[in-house]
């Protein structure tokens, strides 16, 4: 019988055999799973783990700065890198969703080594790997429906041995994890992010005007999920305290928001679409937003998140009179499979 109270134990126990008096590097993505495995060495090893969190300036909006805090907070070494100018100058002119993809890839690959570099006898490469990751790498077909990005071909000459803590662990379990470890609750509830961020959410090519566009919109998006507070009772509530999401309960009731209750959202930037709208007595030709929101357990399959009409008027409307340059808004009602949760 599996208990977050006994991994943890286990886990910094064997931790601190495999690794010892050696130096670790981790790479943070801002997400659950780094973030928990970093806490994890962090209650092993301590300043023996040093952490790198690359910006390649397609991460939401205030995002960069806010982890760092929360990252300082929690008392890890952290380095960060702003490496934002490279990859927008790397992406300039390139519309094809798998070379974006390439390019950040590559890019990431490098910023984080140079870092890496710089750590002295660093004997260990950790990362947040989780079950679910493993099994989507081993495809069987061997076809590449989409290159996820992640750390890889680090320096040969530093002979990094890999470190996995989670390597077995589902998203919920790395959740309580990350709530017996005492982390904050909005580091531990947030929602998967892809590594090459917002640039899969921008059809078409990437500039810091069209990732401003976005960050705005998505932000309205997500607080606006986050405010709105749904009342569950019967089955769906024992499932929501059954997963550890901490609710109000009254009266067999329990409170949670939307955002806590859907696996992912976020907002898509439609660039190569335009589409005439009215804005007082001037007509407008402007790229239109797409919603997203599914619910899953693992990212494997999804289904489109049935979200209150009033949720979705609201947010519509506080969009397109808040961000100029978007004059639409759609929500996406389509499934995985056939569709993806990334629209790239
Ligand atoms: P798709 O779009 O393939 O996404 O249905 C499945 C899940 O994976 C996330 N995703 C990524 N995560 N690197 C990541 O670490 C990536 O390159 C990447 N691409 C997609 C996506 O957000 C969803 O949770």
């Amino acid at each position: 019988d599996w208990s977050a109270a006994s991994f943890v134990d286990t886990t910094v126990a064997e931790l601190k055999a495999q690794v010892g008096d050696d130096r670790v590097i981790l790479g943070l993505s801002g997400g659950v799973d780094s973030s928990v495995a970093a806490v994890l060495l962090n209650r092993a090893i301590g300043n023996n783990l040093t952490c790198i969190f690359v910006d390649h300036g397609m991460l939401r909006k205030n995002e960069f700065s806010d982890v760092m805090h929360d990252y300082e907070c929690l008392g890890l070494n952290v380095i960060g890198v702003d490496a934002s100018e490279k990859f927008f100058a790397d992406l300039a002119g390139v519309t094809d969703p798998e070379q974006k993809r390439k390019i950040i890839g590559r890019d990431f690959v490098e910023v984080f080594n140079a870092e890496a570099r710089k750590i002295t006898g660093a004997k260990w490469l950790a990362q947040g790997t989780i079950y679910p990751d493993r099994i989507e790498s081993l495809n069987i077909t061997g076809k590449v429906i989409k290159s996820h990005h992640n750390v890889g071909g680090l320096p040969e000459e530093m002979h990094l041995q890999l470190c996995e803590p989670l390597k077995w662990l589902f998203k919920d379990e790395v959740r309580r994890v990350g709530r017996q470890l005492g982390m904050p609750e909005h580091l531990i509830t947030r929602h998967p992010f892809p590594g090459p961020g917002l640039a899969v959410r921008i059809l078409g090519d990437i500039t810091r005007e069209k990732v401003r566009v976005l960050q705005d919109a998505d932000d309205i998006y997500i607080r606006g999920l986050r405010d709105y507070k749904v009342r569950l009772s019967g089955e769906e509530a024992r499932r929501v305290l059954a997963a550890g999401v901490p609710a109000a309960m009254t009266d067999g009731e329990v409170e949670v928001s939307l955002y806590d209750q859907i696996w992912q959202a976020g907002a898509v930037l439609l660039s190569t679409v335009r589409s005439v709208g009215v804005m007082g007595d001037e007509r407008t030709y402007e790229n239109p937003v797409a919603l997203r929101a599914v619910t899953s357990t693992d990212a494997m399959t999804a289904d489109w998140a049935h979200l209150p009409y009033d949720f979705l008027a609201k947010v519509s409307n506080e969009i397109i009179n808040k961000v100029r340059g978007v004059n639409r808004v759609c929500y996406d009602i389509s499934s995985k499979p056939p569709s993806t949760i990334e629209w790239e």
